[in-house]
């Protein structure tokens, strides 16, 4: 779903946030490096009162709007910029034009993980032995609309589960939107990069000279991390 697209009448048990490009690859990343945690805002100005109250050396704050770093912040919204040198033992206080209000739209779930194409196997492995009653997969878009990246990522998950499970594909689907997102990731599995190439976001990213963020973030279970909500807005990764 896209967070337009989400549906109201009943809650899952379970609720991924997906934005490949690039918010959630940026939380992995993060998590995976090192840091103490992720803590997601809609709101710029929340996002500094927040974290103004966090030891200095142990807060990084990154601001993306548009696709750009916004003025103040360390960071934008590349995870080529999240070392371990410099995320370690840190909290990520972070705020994007479209992944980190999905997250947020979705934070009332039991559970909510945060999923992008590079941790796509712990995601899967999460959810294999949990089982959860119900899953929303919840793609950011951009500003509202579907995204190729995110649908691809959804398709990825959807994928991984139905050939682990040998379930068929209508018990596992559900719906036309998982069908049509394992059709997606299908026909792409093999050039991901190339899909981003086509898709509007990717396009944004490259005029903005990102190419390298689009080569990273195609790539799939490169990272053993799962980032998981540990109250409302704030992910960490499982084992801490
Ligand atoms: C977002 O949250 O809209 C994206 O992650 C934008 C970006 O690529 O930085």
């Amino acid at each position: 779903h896209t967070p337009e697209l989400t549906p109201t009448d009943e809650a899952p048990e379970c609720a991924i946030a997906v934005d490949v490009l690039r918010a959630t690859s940026t939380m992995a990343t993060v998590l995976a490096a090192g840091g103490e945690a992720v803590q997601v805002f809609s709101d710029l100005d929340l996002l500094m009162e927040v974290s103004e109250k966090w030891p200095a050396e142990k807060r990084l704050r990154a601001g993306e709007r548009g696709g750009g770093k916004v003025d103040g912040f360390e960071l934008g919204n590349s995870p080529l910029d999240c070392t371990a040198e410099l995320v370690e033992g840190r909290r990520l206080f972070i705020s994007t034009t479209n992944g980190t209000r999905a997250l947020q739209r979705i934070q009332d779930a039991p559970i909510v993980l945060a999923a992008a194409l590079i941790n796509r196997a712990s995601v899967v492995q999460f959810l294999l032995e949990k089982q959860p009653k119900t899953v929303w997969i919840v793609g950011s878009g951009w500003e509202g609309s579907f995204s190729l990246e995110d649908t691809v990522c959804a398709g990825a998950i959807a994928h991984s589960i139905w050939q682990q499970t040998n379930s068929s594909l209508e018990e596992l689907a559900g719906n036309d939107e998982v069908a049509s997102a394992i059709a997606l990731y299908s026909q792409w599995q093999n050039d991901l990069l190339g899909l981003f190439h086509q898709a509007s976001h990717g396009k944004r990213l490259l005029r903005l000279q990102c190419l390298e963020d689009l080569k990273y973030c195609s790539q799939t279970d490169i990272l053993d991390v799962l980032a998981i909500q540990h109250e409302p807005g704030v992910l960490k990764s499982q084992n801490k």
